[in-house]
């Protein structure tokens, strides 16, 4: 059986990938958020909030069990969001660290524990997918904290690929900005107040010109990259490089 821990499952990307892989019958899915939106006899659903980092701390052994018949193993860090929208100096400070427990803190954690998990598990593959952002390497204004979260999430891929090589394990790590896609994060990125994020009119024109992918779309191009990982450019790529 393949296993595949995602994050975010109960809408937008994370529920669109799980759909999708939950289609082949040699695939078995963990799914973790605060809703669940699925059922499905090889699903399973970790409900967790990633803003309670004791929490979190407290119930991360629920998702990582042995998985005993595993041939491939692949953790999907997929939830993720953007927090409130506004400039540097007008925010409110709690919403820093909320940005970054979901989008950094908590990833880290579960890339931690998926490598020592199954560290033992040598005739397995495994892959990390981080599911990044172009805005990580691009500053927007307005989205302080979710470029500079997706922007950890990035170097957090890069350097444990560096450790993975010098340790010789084989396990892939990717960091992959999935485009731009119709979902309630793009909803929230258009309700925002035009003098705290200057590129809303852009947003505005990408729903209003049917220039957002789908779901189902972006999803489909992980499917991809986790089936021929040749694909990426790095371990930081994007959905535009295939
Ligand atoms: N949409 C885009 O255009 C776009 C562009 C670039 C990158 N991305 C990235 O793609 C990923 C998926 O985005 P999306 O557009 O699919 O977002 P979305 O539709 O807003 O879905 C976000 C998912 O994250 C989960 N989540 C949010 N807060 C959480 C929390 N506190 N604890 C646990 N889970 C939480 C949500 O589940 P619950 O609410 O049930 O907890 C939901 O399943 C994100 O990492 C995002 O940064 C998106």
């Amino acid at each position: 059986m393949n296993y595949y821990i995602i994050t975010g499952t109960s809408r937008g990307v994370g529920k669109a990938l799980a759909e999708s892989l939950l289609e082949q019958e040699t695939n078995f899915v963990i799914g973790v958020s605060r809703n669940c939106t699925l059922t499905h006899p090889r699903y399973r659903h970790q409900p967790l909030d990633f803003s309670d980092i004791a929490g979190v701390e407290h119930n991360l052994h629920k998702v990582f069990l042995p998985f005993e018949d595993a041939q491939r193993l692949v953790l999907v860090n997929n939830a993720g969001v953007v927090g409130e929208i506004g400039y540097m100096g007008q925010s409110q400070n709690e919403h820093f660290e909320f940005v970054f427990d979901v989008n950094v803190i908590v990833p880290a954690m579960f890339m931690n524990l998926f490598l020592q998990s199954y560290q033992h598990k040598t005739n397995c593959e495994k892959m990390i997918l981080n599911i990044s952002s172009g805005a990580g390497k691009s500053p927007k204004d307005g989205w302080a904290a979710y470029c500079a979260s997706k922007a950890a999430l990035d170097m957090l891929s890069q350097t444990a690929q560096v450790e993975q090589e010098k340790l010789g394990t084989g396990v892939r790590i990717y960091s992959v900005a999935p485009g731009v896609i119709d979902t309630d994060m793009q909803e929230q990125i258009r309700g925002a107040h035009p003098g705290q994020f200057s590129s809303l009119q852009y947003f505005k024109d990408l729903k209003a010109n049917g220039q957002l992918a789908s779901p189902e779309a972006a999803a489909a191009k992980l499917v991809q990259l986790m089936e021929n990982p040749a694909l990426a450019k790095g371990v930081v790529c994007s959905v535009r490089d295939f």
